[in-house]
Parts: structure tokens; C-alpha cells; sequence
């Protein structure tokens, strides 16, 4: 039977870097990194922008922290920006020396840009393919370690608990079908967001909220799962992201008119040259609201996927594209036909990323023992209502580090496995599988359930909420569940079934998709990404406090606890 000390679910940034700092931590445990896709297939590669430190002289921790909050609408843990701050600059420089190559200055220091919502440049990045060289470091330096085995393309589908405690997880490994219990003595989950519970998302297919309903499931809260960021400047159709920094760099939005419209939502004036937190450097929540208004306006374009504005690059020139967004043209070749030297680029808010996830503490701990949870799929909190662009790839390896280490020090002090019979819940696991999926004759079809899964989340928890859609939304996805139960496969192999995957992602993005409606219908105030035309208002009375969603057989059950506030009281928040 496999066993680890510490066993990791899911090979992106976090993941990697998780499993690092348990290796560093001793050279005792046995450390296993399982992921249903090669880790250097993880959606960390497809991060383009940037990644936030303090580097600079003119910076401070203190206005890195403040950004941060004042960007997530005061529902950040003070406690946990303050951590993050303070150790993001020592994981970046490790991260160069494990061979990130940060585009540099002509005199030699790593280059900042300035990222939206940030009042000073401190945005490091490898011109605009940051999480491909971040994710091609980490997992080199991971290579080095002998302790540090893999299980690529297994899928976890469920959590092992004993006695209150989490002791290895069942996983279905693709290539043969195997089901398997992997025992462990600490698992950490790093298993990115959900985004594809939305229709147009930047996120990869991957991104199925897997580690989020893993943890929901065994008993663990999932916080603020409410706060959903779309991104402003995604390509139609297909959602792929066209980073901020090319707003950086200095890219206007541009209505139909040919207008840089942000000027009307007091984000003005505008000027050639960036601004920080002004214009097109407003926070993601601001910008994506501005279009939506611009589209009611009737000033948005009309395209075969809905409406769109312009993103025009083209007065930066040949040279400055090509030198800091390569990928960018590249992108916009290939998938609108259109080459940003020449004609401006089609974009749209797509969503983008979850604030929300696995509640964890500022070491990554969860509240069932055993268990941690890093980068995207946990909620530390550092994001709060609104993520600001550049933080997460930052908070990936802050917290990725931080979790790695809790959990090889939590495993070093608990000597024994787990006295339960692995093999019988393996074998427990595998009918479960068979029973519902591969041997039932249901007539849904998953294709069919997904899509209205995703099209009932666009309607009632988009960019702007009121409570009669998100009731509906609501009452689609309990219908949704229902018919999930109902489902069934035309692939009944063992080998690399993927349709079999494609069942169990759905499963775990039902459960994603209602703690977020729940979560939104109870919040009623605005904040940050979470904005109710119904309660325009933030009420920080009420909630100034993050929610946290317990799974029930019956749906999402919705709580609050504090927000940790240090340093800095809520203030309105204008820019
Ligand atoms: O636009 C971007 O490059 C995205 C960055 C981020 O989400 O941090």
C-alpha cells in the first residue's frame, strides 16, 4: 500500500512549493506530490502578468499590506497580509535563485511594473509568461529531491478521516483505473479554484473546484466563497486571459465610440502614461462593473459571444510589445485573428479567479487535523472581497510554504499510519464509483448538466446580484444535483476515462457552485466583487465578517466569523 508522510494534492505553484518546504524541513519524511494532470500542466503556467514583493526603495511592507486590504474592501485577516508581505520578498529572490528569470532593468535590478489598485510599481514579472517560468523553477527544484515522489494524472476522490483526523485519501489513478488508498500522516490540498463552474472563465478545464469539495465534504468550511473575480480583459469566446499588464505597459479600454470611457466612473482623468490605481489600473471588481454599465449604456460592441470593448495596444509600438507581451500578440494571433501592433484587441470580463476556498489559518492548517490547504483553493484570508492582480501568484508560494512546512512538522510528531483498514475502503470507494457511475444506466448526460449549471451561475451570481436570480440560481442547482444522481456514461473502461473524470469534476462543481450562490444570496451588502443591486451598500454592521458554508445533505448551511483587523480600520473605499 502507498504511504507518505505528507501527501500533496495537486502539482501548480502551491503544490510544488508546499512539497519543497516539507523536503527542507527534514529530510526524514516521505513527501508525494499527486495531481490529475502532469505538473507542469497546472493552470500556475498559464499566469501571465506579475507576482507582488516589496523591491524597491520608494515601497514598504506597510503599503504593500494597505493595497491589499483596501483593494479586498477591509474582509482581508490583517494577520495574514501582514505574514505575506513581510515574506514575499525573500520567496521571490529564492525563487530566482531556483532559476525564475525576472525580466530585468538596464541596470541590472529585477524590473516592477504597476498592476491595477497598487499605488506604488512592485509588480515582478517574466514579461508576460511570469507562471511559466515561476511553475518551470519550482518544479526543477522539486525534481532535486528524492523524497519527493509524484502520483501524476491520479484524481483524489475522496479524504481518509479517522478519529477527527485526516489520514491519506482515496485516489483513482487514470492510467489503470486503479482505485487506491494512499495513506498519510499530513495532506495539504493545493488543488487551484473553480472557475469553470462560470461560463467564460480565464481558467482552465482543470480548474473544477476538486480540493474545494474534497474538504467541503469532510466537514471543513469553505469561507467567502462568494467573492468570485472577473478579470476585465478576457478574450470572447474563448476566455483566455489578455493580462493586466498590458494595461500596464499602458493600453487603453476604449468603448465603441472609440472613448476611454473609465474617465466617467471616477476613474479619470486620463493620461498616455499609467496611473496607479487610476484608469485602466483600477482594482478587477471596479473595472468589470464599468463595462457591464458601458454594455446597458448601449457603447459596447456586439460580437457572435455577446458584447466587448477594445483593448488598444497599438500606440506602445512594435518594440515594447513584442519585449514585454510577447504573449500577449501571440494570444491574439491565434485566437481573434488580430495582431495588436496593428488593431486593437476584443476583450470582455471573464471570471477569473476565487477569493473563497478551504478555510485555512495563517499556516495553512483547516479545522479537521491533519489537513492544510494552500494557494487558490484555500482562503487564508489575504484577498478579502476582491483579489488585487499579482498577489496570488505571491501567495502561492507564501502560503504554499508556510503549509508545506506546518504539515511536515505535524507529520514529524505523529509517528503511526492509520490503523484503519485501507484496502477495505479502497474497495468501498471503487463500488461507489461503479455503483453511480461506470455500471448505471442514468439517461443525463453531463454535458447537458454543466452547461446549465454554468448558464443558472452567470444569471444569478455575475458581476451584479439581486436576490430573485440568485434564488433561482439556487433552486437550479438543487435541481441540478438531483439530476447529477441521475447521470450516465457512455465510456465504461478503466483505462484514462476520461468521461468518468469529467463526472466527478461535475460532482465537485455542484457542490463549489452552491456554497458560492448560498454564500452570495446571504450576504446583503456590497463588497468588493460582490455587488447586489438589491443592497448597493457595504454594511460592515452586519458583515463585516467572512461567511463560511458547511456542507449539509440539503445544501450549503451559511455562518460567520471575525475578520482579523490590525493595523488598519475600515475606511471607505474610493479611488
Ligand atoms: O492579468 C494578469 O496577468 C493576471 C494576474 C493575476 O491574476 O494575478
Amino acid at each position: 500500500m502507498l504511504a507518505h508522510d505528507v501527501l500533496v494534492i495537486g502539482g501548480g505553484g502551491a503544490g510544488l512549493r508546499a512539497a519543497i518546504a516539507a523536503a527542507e524541513e527534514s529530510d526524514r519524511l516521505s513527501i508525494a506530490v499527486l495531481s490529475k494532470v502532469y505538473p507542469m500542466r497546472s493552470h500556475t503556467v498559464s499566469a501571465e502578468g506579475g507576482t507582488a514583493a516589496v523591491m524597491r526603495e520608494n515601497d514598504h511592507l506597510d503599503f504593500h499590506a494597505k493595497d491589499t486590504i483596501f483593494g479586498g474592501d477591509f474582509l482581508s485577516d490583517q494577520d495574514a497580509v501582514e505574514a505575506f508581505v513581510e515574506e514575499a520578498p525573500a520567496e521571490v529572490i529564492q525563487l530566482e535563485h531556483w532559476g525564475c528569470p525576472w525580466s530585468r532593468d538596464p541596470d541590472g535590478r529585477v524590473s516592477v511594473r504597476p498592476f491595477g489598485g497598487m499605488t506604488v510599481n512592485r509588480t515582478l514579472y517574466a514579461a508576460d509568461k511570469t507562471g511559466f517560468h515561476m511553475l518551470h523553477a519550482l518544479f526543477q527544484t522539486s525534481l532535486k529531491y528524492e523524497r519527493i515522489v509524484r502520483h501524476d494524472e491520479w484524481f483524489a476522490t475522496s479524504l481518509l478521516v479517522e478519529d477527527g483526523k485526516v489520514c491519506g485519501v482515496v485516489a483513482l489513478n487514470l492510467h489503470d483505473g486503479q482505485v487506491c488508498p494512499i495513506a498519510a500522516k499530513a495532506v495539504i490540498i493545493c488543488t487551484g479554484g473553480g472557475g469553470r463552474i462560470f461560463p467564460f472563465t480565464t481558467n482552465a478545464a482543470i480548474k473544477t473546484g476538486d480540493g474545494m469539495a474534497l474538504a467541503y465534504r469532510a466537514g471543513v468550511a469553505l469561507k467567502d466563497m462568494e467573492f468570485v473575480q472577473y478579470h476585465p480583459t478576457g478574450l470572447p469566446g474563448t476566455g483566455i486571459l489578455i493580462t493586466e499588464a498590458s494595461r500596464s505597459e499602458g493600453g487603453h479600454l476604449k468603448n465603441k465610440d472609440g472613448y476611454r470611457y473609465l474617465q466617467d466612473y471616477g476613474l479619470g482623468p486620463p493620461t498616455d502614461e499609467p496611473v496607479h490605481r487610476k484608469m485602466e489600473l483600477g482594482p478587477r471588481d471596479i473595472l468589470s462593473r464599468c463595462h457591464i454599465q458601458e454594455y446597458q449604456k448601449g457603447r459596447t460592441f456586439e460580437g457572435p459571444y455577446g458584447h466587448y470593448v477594445h483593448l488598444d495596444l497599438r500606440h506602445l509600438g512594435e518594440k515594447v510589445i513584442d519585449k514585454q507581451l510577447p504573449f500577449v500578440r501571440e494570444l491574439a494571433r491565434n485566437y481573434v485573428g488580430i495582431d495588436p501592433v496593428s488593431e486593437p484587441i476584443p476583450v470582455r470580463p471573464v471570471v477569473h479567479y476565487m477569493m473563497g476556498g478551504i478555510s485555512t489559518d495563517i499556516h495553512g492548517r483547516t479545522s479537521l487535523g491533519g489537513l492544510y490547504a494552500a494557494g487558490e483553493v484555500a482562503c487564508v484570508s489575504v484577498n478579502g472581497a476582491n483579489r488585487l492582480g499579482s498577489n496570488s501568484l505571491t501567495e502561492l508560494l507564501v502560503f504554499g510554504a508556510r503549509a508545506g512546512r506546518a504539515a511536515a512538522r505535524y507529520a514529524l510528531e505523529r509517528p503511526v499510519f492509520p490503523s484503519n483498514p485501507l484496502a477495505k475502503i479502497a474497495s468501498d470507494e471503487r463500488r461507489r464509483l461503479d455503483q453511480r457511475f461506470l455500471r448505471a444506466a442514468g439517461r443525463e448526460r453531463i454535458a447537458d448538466i454543466r452547461e446549465e449549471m454554468q448558464k443558472a451561475m452567470e444569471n444569478g451570481v455575475g458581476i451584479y446580484r439581486e436576490r430573485a436570480t440568485m434564488e433561482e440560481t439556487c433552486k437550479t442547482l438543487r435541481g441540478l444535483c438531483e439530476r447529477f444522481a441521475h447521470i450516465g456514461l457512455a465510456d465504461r473502461d478503466a483505462v484514462f476515462n476520461t468521461e468518468l473524470i469529467a463526472a466527478l469534476e461535475l460532482d465537485c462543481m455542484l457542490d463549489v457552485a452552491e456554497a458560492v450562490a448560498h454564500s452570495a444570496l446571504a450576504r446583503e451588502e456590497s463588497r468588493g466583487a460582490h455587488t447586489r443591486t438589491d443592497f448597493p451598500k457595504r454594511d460592515d454592521v452586519r458583515f463585516l465578517q467572512h461567511s463560511l458554508a458547511t456542507h449539509t445533505p440539503e445544501g450549503p448551511r451559511i455562518t460567520y466569523a471575525p475578520v482579523t483587523i490590525t493595523r488598519w480600520p475600515p475606511e471607505e473605499r474610493k479611488y
